[in-house]
């Protein structure tokens, strides 16, 4: 295991080029599974959590292909449809191989997903819509299995106790592309990764309106072929840059980016004092002031997406005044909270609402990742920090950020990825 050594307080400067969409890439690759024939996949990035979906679609018969940002995926075995809980606890995100091998091959056993550091993550709602289109599900030694002939247009109704379910919606329309007539899709996700999605389907044959809205139609079809597809820039990513960018007092462009998948992101960065301008291919941020507090609440797309959460916590840590910070997708996601008081951060947390009061400047201090975004925000708080901070446990990093450490210091921070050796303190005398 790695961790990355940071001396802080070195603003960034230049271009940092953006990924293709991790999450737009993830249910993209297991929609390859309902195609008769190869699909192409352009602008993939080189990121844990694609490697571990590979080698389990894999495990499904699919042939996976890598060519730097470039896979060709084929369907060559269609026997086995089983995700392992090996494979599954690793990425949650697995689940959505459900929907299209149960719609392409009538049977699907995938291990249930357990939770994770950022709370509780039921999949109750993937397992109802598939229900309504027909699916006979039924829990065996902790995995779900499910069995149909063919799935049956209905309509689903996706909404939850925390807004939309992404993956949901996607585990959905995927199953609904094969089924017989009509699925309606109401409060479907909004997020642009389920509209990447669609349009995927939609290049293999598929025939759905709507996808990025709230109501999707699917009109369900005989058989998918393979297709060619470039996913869309991360915008996640991005948003991490731009904080990056924006604490470190940086002037920093990223491209390519869509800022439209942006708006509630740039809206509250401008809150706070950066500024924010689009150029022709992406972004231009730029600080050089005090930063102003902004009050922020993460909502389904296009609110304030909550993969940004802690990122924009870590920069009104350094905000002149009171900051409040309350999370609506994911009420327990604070785990960060504690490593950047670490640093000096004075933040109060009351149920799944963050009060930061900004001080005037974090200190390096040892600290250690516990999830994806959560690690991003420790690291833009060592960028800012006085001193070395260093991050322990960053393989949460390499799921979400391809070589994060090279890219921030080709535009000018000082960061050293290190093995991680855990020391083991030992008597004096004692035999090893
Ligand atoms: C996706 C993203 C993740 C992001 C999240 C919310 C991927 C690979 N991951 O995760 O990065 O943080 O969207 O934008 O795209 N819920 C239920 N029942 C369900 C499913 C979800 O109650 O069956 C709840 C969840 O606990 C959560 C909320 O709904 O509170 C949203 O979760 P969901 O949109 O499903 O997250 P994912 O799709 O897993």
């Amino acid at each position: 295991m790695d961790k990355l050594i940071i001396q802080g307080g070195r603003p960034l400067r230049g271009v940092i080029p953006i990924q293709g969409s991790k999450n737009a890439c993830l249910p993209i690759m297991a929609a390859t599974l309902l195609a008769e024939a190869p699909c192409t996949l352009h602008g993939v990035p080189k990121l844990a959590d694609i490697d571990a979906l590979g080698v389990l679609l894999e495990e499904l018969g699919v042939s996976v292909e890598r060519r730097q940002r470039t896979l060709k995926l084929a369907v060559t075995d269609r026997s086995n449809c089983h995700a392992r809980y090996e494979l599954v606890r690793k990425m949650r995100a697995s689940i959505c191989v459900l929907g299209p091998l149960l719609a392409r091959r009538g049977y699907a056993r995938v291990s249930m997903p357990g939770g994770c550091a950022i709370g509780a993550r039921p999949v109750d709602l993937h397992l109802r819509g598939l229900a309504t289109l027909g699916a006979k599900i039924e829990l065996d030694g902790g995995d779900v299995v499910a069995r149909c002939q063919r799935l049956r247009g209905a309509e689903v109704f996706m909404g939850g106790p925390f807004g939309s379910t992404v993956l949901g919606t996607a585990n959905v329309m995927m199953a609904a592309a094969l089924a017989e007539g009509t699925t309606i899709i109401e409060c479907a996700a909004c997020e642009p990764e389920v509209e990447d999605l669609a349009n995927f389907l939609n290049a293999m044959g598929a025939r759905i309106l709507g996808g990025g809205t709230p109501r999707i139609i699917i009109q369900g079809v005989e058989s998918l072929s393979g297709c060619t597809h470039t996913v869309i820039p991360d915008r996640i990513e991005a948003g991490t840059f731009m904080c990056a960018a924006a604490i470190t007092n940086g002037q920093v462009s990223l491209e390519p980016v869509r800022l439209d998948h942006l708006m509630a992101v740039v809206d509250r960065l401008r809150a706070v004092g950066v500024f924010v301008e689009k150029t022709a291919t992406g972004v231009e941020i730029f600080s050089a002031r005090q930063l102003v507090p902004a009050d922020v609440t993460t909502q389904p797309y296009p609110g304030f997406p909550t993969d940004l959460q802690a990122q924009f916590m870590a920069l009104t840590c350094l905000a002149e005044g009171n900051s409040v910070i309350t999370e609506k997708i994911f009420p327990d996601r604070f785990l960060h909270v504690a490593e950047l008081s670490r640093m000096g951060a004075q933040i109060r947390k009351e149920g799944p609402t963050a009060v930061v009061t900004g001080c005037k400047r974090l200190i390096g201090a040892p600290v250690m990742a516990s999830d994806l975004r959560a690690s991003a925000a420790l690291v833009l708080a060592g960028l800012a920090a006085v001193g070395q901070t260093t991050v322990s446990r960053i393989y949460h990093l390499d799921r979400g950020y391809e070589r994060i450490e090279e890219r921030l210091c080709a535009v000018g921070a000082d960061i050293q990825r290190v093995p991680d050796e855990v020391a083991i303190p030992q008597l004096a005398g004692a035999v090893a």
